[in-house]
């Protein structure tokens, strides 16, 4: 029985460990991110420890008709994906009036275009056979804003309501729609968003690996929202949301400054 699972973001961090995770379970997999050597590497490994195929499809989502282009390839490919994990997407720090306006909408675009115009165009299709899984990467940074990332912040607050709102639409005709929402983890994303000497990151973060299974098993058992840290994830369900606006709004601020 057909499992493809289409991962962007593939070539590095937590989207590199659910390849290798759906791999090891001996499912093919289709690679996306933009950087083709690190996407060509990793199919290599897995073709050769897991006997599995491993599709390579290098380009930019961010880019205005990415998303297109990558649905295209894929369709004249001739593959049916069972699962899509949404999971490239990159953050920033800093005062928005003081970062790069191209910065700021690219992550709109990548963070939030690009996972929506995939969702809707596999979650048409798995809806139309009755079956399928989508899996969005969100972040815990989606249950607050986040000043001195306020962008990223709110990408991820749009990631997990529409998230949620489409696994409601869509669980009747047997496609789930789980969102990913860690906490910090030790990948290139502190690099890409400049967070290198935050308080975030000084505390030290989990491992792709172990976030990646984590948020794999979760689909799997068709959950809706899951942090990887239960400390984390009963901090942000429920004390966060009892506390005044202006504390959390100081407290996030303090943890992104550096
Ligand atoms: N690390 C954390 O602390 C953390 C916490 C919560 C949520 N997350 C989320 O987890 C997801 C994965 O991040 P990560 O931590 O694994 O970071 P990462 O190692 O930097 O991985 C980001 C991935 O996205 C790809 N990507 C970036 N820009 C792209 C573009 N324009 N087009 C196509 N692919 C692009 C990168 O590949 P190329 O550079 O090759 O394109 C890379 O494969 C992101 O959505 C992030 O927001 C991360």
């Amino acid at each position: 029985m057909s499992n493809i699972v289409l991962i962007t973001g593939a070539s590095s961090g937590i989207g590199a460990e659910f390849a290798r995770y759906h791999a090891s379970n001996g499912s093919d997999v289709v690679l996306t991110a933009r950087s083709k050597d690190k996407l060509d590497a990793l199919a290599a490994e897995l073709q050769d420890a897991h006997g599995i195929k491993a599709h390579v499809f290098a380009l930019d989502l961010g880019a205005p008709e990415g998303a297109q282009v990558l649905i295209d390839t894929v369709t004249s490919a001739g593959l049916q994906i069972d699962i899509l994990i949404n999971n490239a997407g990159f953050g920033g720090q800093g005062r928005h009036i003081d970062r790069q306006i191209t910065d700021e909408l690219g992550m709109i675009d990548l963070n939030v275009k690009a996972l929506v115009a995939l969702s809707h165009h596999f979650g048409r299709e798995m809806a139309m056979r009755g079956k399928g899984r989508v899996l969005n990467v969100g972040s815990t940074a989606g249950f607050m804003p986040g000043p001195l990332q306020a962008v990223y912040f709110a990408t991820k607050a749009f990631v997990k309501s529409f998230s949620e709102a489409l696994d409601q639409e869509l669980r009747w005709k047997g496609v789930t729609v789980a969102v990913l929402a860690p906490g910090y983890v030790g990948t290139g994303f502190a690099d890409r968003a400049d967070l290198h000497g935050t308080n975030l990151v000084k505390g030290g973060g989990k491992t792709p690996a172990s976030v990646a299974k984590h948020g794999y098993n979760a689909m799997s058992r068709g959950e809706l929202v899951t942090v990887n840290e239960m400390p984390l994830g009963f901090l942000v369900n429920w004390i966060i949301p009892l506390l005044p606006r202006r504390s959390v709004l100081k407290m996030i601020e303090r943890m992104q400054r550096k």
